[in-house]
């Protein structure tokens, strides 16, 4: 199989992991025999410190003729800070999302039990977490019409939703239950807000077509309570573009590292793969970021081309780094190995050049004495 994939490393930390993702793929290239082309283009913070704009024409027309994009992280603290920034780097990723249409963010969230202990849950409450969250991504109050008075002091941001936005994505995330536990649970917050109130009218009118679905439905202040007290309870869930992104970020954390956690985001000309961590600017440059949101994407890249076998693959290197204790500083801060010694472990074992039967002092010698 022949792909183009267009590598946006963003800022931050993104290059580190995008390099590993891609020693991944080319691990996948060489085994499966695939050819995977990549062009490489900027968008975020670097953009604008390149041409003046978070999201650049020639990136955009880069990924339109692509089959995939992996992104890295979007963000730089001298942004953060300054609340009056007319250009932020995070306008390229929303930028990118609405040109190229990617409605559906899908952010699956596992438990490892290897590192479960670091958790903020107890391990008992963990036990059966399993859940892929459904989150719309371009529409809702990120995109509604934005104003501030002349004067400062007043400003408003709007929530907006057509009925086809949600039956969309919908139709999507019921088709991922019946494919798994069979529940979806929407999350919104239908007693105060209409745009909740409409999500809800069309789920359940949905609801008719996938006889085989629970449905249940769930304000959102209840769902971030839920998600704590029993993660298990949740097979898919599917929310507007705010909530999703709080309740996921809070639900990426149940594994106990937000930097394991991938992300897909698709739409009907090609899709995105990014990790759920953002930039992590502490961490840039020191080889110590974990690669493993970014390599799992591109396992959820890999679905997307119907490379199941592969995918697999990629998935059961992770779980086998894992269980090795061959992780980064996020998991063990004191014996913990760099981001491209892992990316070079994981590629390694989804090429078959490192066994099960690993001999542990070879790999040993690649440790970080750097504490
Ligand atoms: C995410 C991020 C973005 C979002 C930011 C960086 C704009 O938090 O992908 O979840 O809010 O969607
Ligand atoms: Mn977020």
């Amino acid at each position: 199989m022949k792909k183009n994939i267009v590598i946006l490393p963003g800022d931050g930390i993104g290059s580190e992991v995008t390099s590993q993702a891609v020693k991944v793929l080319n691990a996948v290239a060489e085994h499966y025999q695939h050819e995977f082309i990549y062009k490489y283009a900027s968008i975020g913070a670097i953009a604008i410190d390149e041409t003046g704009n978070p999201l650049p024409n020639a990136t955009i027309e880069a990924c339109l003729e692509s089959d995939a994009i992996l992104l890295g992280a979007v963000g730089h603290p001298k942004y953060d800070q300054d609340p009056t920034a007319i250009v932020r780097p995070e306008q390229g990723l929303l930028g990118i999302r609405k040109a190229l249409q990617l409605y559906c963010n899908v952010r699956p969230i596992k438990i490892y039990p290897s590192i479960s202990h670091l958790s903020p849950l107890k391990e008992a409450a963990l036990e059966g977490v399993d859940l892929l969250i459904y989150r719309e991504l371009t529409g809702g109050i990120y995109f509604g019409e934005k104003f501030t008075s002349e004067d400062g002091l007043f400003a408003s941001d709007t929530c907006n939703y057509h009925t086809d936005e949600i039956e969309r994505i919908a139709h999507l995330a019921f088709r991922a239950a019946q494919l798994r536990r069979k529940k979806l649970t929407l999350i919104d917050k239908a007693n105060v807000l209409e745009t909740s109130r409409l999500w809800r009218k069309v789920v359940q009118k949905m609801a008719i077509e996938y006889p085989d679905v629970a449905v249940n439905y769930m304000f959102i202040d209840n769902a971030a309570m839920q998600m704590i007290l029993s993660p298990k309870q949740f097979d898919v869930i599917i929310t507007e573009n705010m909530f999703g992104d709080i309740i996921s970020d809070e639900a990426s954390v149940l594994s106990g590292s937000l930097g394991l956690a991938p992300s897909a985001s698709v739409g009907n000309i090609t899709a995105l793969f990014e990790p759920v961590h953002g930039s992590f600017p502490q961490a840039a440059g020191k080889d110590i970021a974990n690669p493993i949101g970014a390599i799992l994407s591109v396992a959820m890249m890999l679905d997307y081309f119907h490379l199941y076998q592969e995918a697999n693959r990629v998935r059961e290197a992770v779980s086998w780094t894992l269980n090795n204790k061959f992780v980064t500083k996020d998991i063990d801060p004191i014996n913990f190995y760099f981001t491209s010694t892992l990316g070079e472990l994981i590629a390694d074992f989804v090429g078959h050049k490192i066994t099960d039967q690993v001999n542990h002092e070879n790999i040993e010698l690649r440790k970080s004495t750097v504490i």
